[in-house]
């Protein structure tokens, strides 16, 4: 096995280990005010969504994890058989690996075989280039594509990239390629600083990859012979502060929520700041690695879905477009960082 497949490997099975089921992405600070007299009803209507102009049943999709390794195959194909059964979106993980190993491609298809018209996104990394980033899209036919963001993580890893100058390369990728492009982080949070250089330059869509739930410097750690990288694991942004300050600062673009959300509550929470969408990624591979046909995954999706059109209804929103409308308040915590931010 390649290093890079034994990478992915290490990845899932580690990640899997470690699967924190009470994850912290300060979603506690956020206080929702129900209203008594709602004005609504249950209905699966209310969260239907459309996906890079899809539809799909919910607004949480599976998050990008895997490809790339014999294990990918087995895990996309069961992802993606759960996608498709309960109609949600699916991201792929990276599949930069084929620029070095384009035999690895079949474990990254296999998605798409399983789902032919299903919501699929492809993933890479930042400095892929340009005309392989095009041939990917390609050939998982990709409703859009995300590029993720993981300086800390590159860092921790022995064999991670030390050449942290992207942007030009995402703007190349940005210019060929001819479905939306999503800029995300993996679980250390999109600062809004960043995000507002890279809107100003065209993009629309940002999944904020925030901290709490998957950390990668604690991955990275058990993969490495020297296990000095914990000073790394605490440089991130939480999904919630992610979110609520990028929010503030920028309105015109999409965001999508992620990091240590694996909850109905927290969804709802998500979409009430603002998120778009909502990307669950260790708590469904961890529910997948449960049995190999799907069916606890698939019980999870459906009991979510269902917790979320009650959440929904309680708090007096019929449509996903309305729930913005949502009243909450913040904890002192997330004022004192909002106002200082
Ligand atoms: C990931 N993640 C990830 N992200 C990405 O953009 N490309 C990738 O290839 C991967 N690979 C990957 C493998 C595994 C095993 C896990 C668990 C995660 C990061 C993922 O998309 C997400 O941003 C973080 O995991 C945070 O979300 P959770 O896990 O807390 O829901």
């Amino acid at each position: 096995m390649s290093q890079r497949s034994q990478r992915k490997k290490d990845h899932i099975d580690l990640a899997n280990k470690y699967y924190l089921p009470h994850p912290d992405a300060d979603f506690s600070g956020i206080n929702l005010i129900r209203p008594a007299l709602p004005e609504s009803k249950i209905s699966s209507d209310s969260i239907k969504t459309t996906f890079f102009h899809k539809i799909a049943s919910a607004p949480f999709f599976i998050e990008a994890m895997t490809g790339g390794s014999d294990e990918s195959y087995e895990i996309n194909r069961r992802l993606a058989f759960c996608a498709k059964e309960e109609n949600i979106a699916m991201a792929l993980g990276s599949a930069s690996i084929l620029e070095k190993e384009p035999e690895q491609l079949k474990s990254f298809v296999i998605a798409r075989e399983i789902n032919p018209t299903g919501i699929l996104l492809a993933n890479i990394n930042p400095l892929t280039k340009p005309k392989v980033a095009e041939q990917i899209i390609k050939e998982l036919q990709a409703d859009a594509l995300q590029i993720h963001l993981n300086a800390v993580q590159e860092a921790a890893m022995t064999e991670g990239d030390r050449d942290f100058y992207w942007l030009d390369n995402i703007l190349e990728i940005q210019q060929l390629i001819n479905v939306p492009l999503i800029i995300k982080e993996v679980g250390m949070g999109l600062d809004p600083f960043s995000v507002k250089k890279l809107a100003k330059l065209g993009i629309n869509y940002f999944d904020v990859g925030g901290m709490g739930g998957t950390n990668f410097v604690h991955i990275e750690n058990q993969r490495t012979a020297n296990k000095d990288n914990l000073f790394l694991d605490d440089l991130g942004l939480s999904t919630v502060k992610s979110l609520l300050s990028n929010l503030q600062e920028i309105s015109h673009v999409n965001f999508i929520a992620s990091g240590g959300i694996n909850s109905s509550i927290n969804i709802f929470k998500s979409l009430v700041l603002g998120a778009k969408y909502v990307g669950i990624a260790n708590h469904f591979l961890h529910l997948s690695m449960q049995d190999k046909n799907g069916t606890a995954l698939i019980s999870e999706i459906q009991k979510l879905k269902y917790q979320l059109i009650i959440l929904m209804a309680l708090f007096g929103i019929n449509k996903l477009d309305d729930v913005k409308k949502v009243k909450y308040y913040l904890s002192l915590e997330l004022t004192n960082f909002l106002n200082q931010i």
